[in-house]
């Protein structure tokens, strides 16, 4: 499928999906985001993608935010709208896709850039990226998903800092913090997740997927996470992928796994 925002290539089963607007930097409006719904959706059927890596065009941004001029003039409900809206076809979506995403943050990632990154199942950043929730100088707050996501990911404390400030911070804090998992220089960013992602590719598919939906269990107050783990942790014994990583196992080989 072409698109107008993005760029999607597949390289040995890994699909890296490059946001392109690079004058705005990369900044999400409506297109982007439903162009980024389809194009992950299309990654996460096609049983030619083990993992994804999303990126932002250029070396200076990855997403700079929601695109400000889209919503200046939007009223309480139109708000209300944009906001459900987006974490329906975007933010949700990508943390429960069955495919992993990793988010390849090579530069700013403020307001919706950030959740969007946030909402990937982890993230690498480069050395020079920089990352905030900078709603609030907006008179507004995150709206995709960000007061949830951050204060899960880097504790309440320092959630309510960087919400309340304003304030970026670089990629090394954010490591330190734990927003994301690593730092390399920018040049080493997509080889970093793509190796990366090459681990992921050589274990079954159906058994990261499982893993996703009981990590994110978690994270759910209406949802014992324990009790998803089992289901999910029984269901993996009736693949095809199982039978295959154990007889792969005792028969002393690398497994080869189906996704079935
Ligand atoms: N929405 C719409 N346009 C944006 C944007 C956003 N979130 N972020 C950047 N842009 C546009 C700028 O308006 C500018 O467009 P123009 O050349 O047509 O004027 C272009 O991208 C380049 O940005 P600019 O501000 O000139 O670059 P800079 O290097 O001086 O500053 C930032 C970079 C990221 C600090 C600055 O662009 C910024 O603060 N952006 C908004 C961040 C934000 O508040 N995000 C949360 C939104 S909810």
């Amino acid at each position: 499928m072409q698109f107008k925002t993005l760029l999607v290539q597949l390289e040995n089963k890994i699909s890296i999906i490059t946001i392109d607007r690079p004058k705005k930097l990369n900044a999400l409006n409506r297109e982007t985001i439903s162009e980024l719904h389809h194009a992950l959706k299309d990654a996460d059927t096609n049983h030619n993608v083990r993992a994804i890596i999303l990126t932002g065009h250029g070396q200076k941004a990855f997403v700079a935010g929601a695109d400000i001029s889209e919503f200046s003039d939007f009223d309480v409900q139109q708000a209300a709208q944009l906001s459900r809206e987006g974490q329906t076809l975007l933010f949700d979506f990508i943390e429960t896709l069955s495919t992993p995403v990793i988010a390849a943050i090579n530069g700013f990632a403020l307001g919706g850039g950030l959740e969007l990154a946030m909402a990937a199942h982890f993230r690498i950043a480069s050395t020079n990226a920089l990352m905030g929730l900078p709603e609030v100088s907006l008179g507004v707050i995150p709206g995709y998903g960000g007061t949830q996501r951050l204060a899960q990911l880097v504790g309440k404390g320092r959630a309510m800092e960087m919400i309340m400030t304003a304030q970026m911070i670089d990629a090394s804090k954010a490591e330190q913090w734990g927003l994301v998992n690593a730092v390399t220089p920018q040049e080493e960013l997509m080889t970093y997740c793509m190796s990366m992602a090459e681990k992921i590719k050589r274990n079954g598919p159906l058994a990261i997927s499982a893993a996703i939906k009981s990590v994110n269990a978690n994270f759910k107050n209406d949802t014992n996470g324990y009790d998803v783990e089992i289901s999910e942790f029984a269901k993996c014994f009736g693949t095809a992928d199982f039978k295959e990583g154990t007889t792969a196992f005792l028969e002393k080989r690398r497994a080869n796994f189906s996704g079935e």
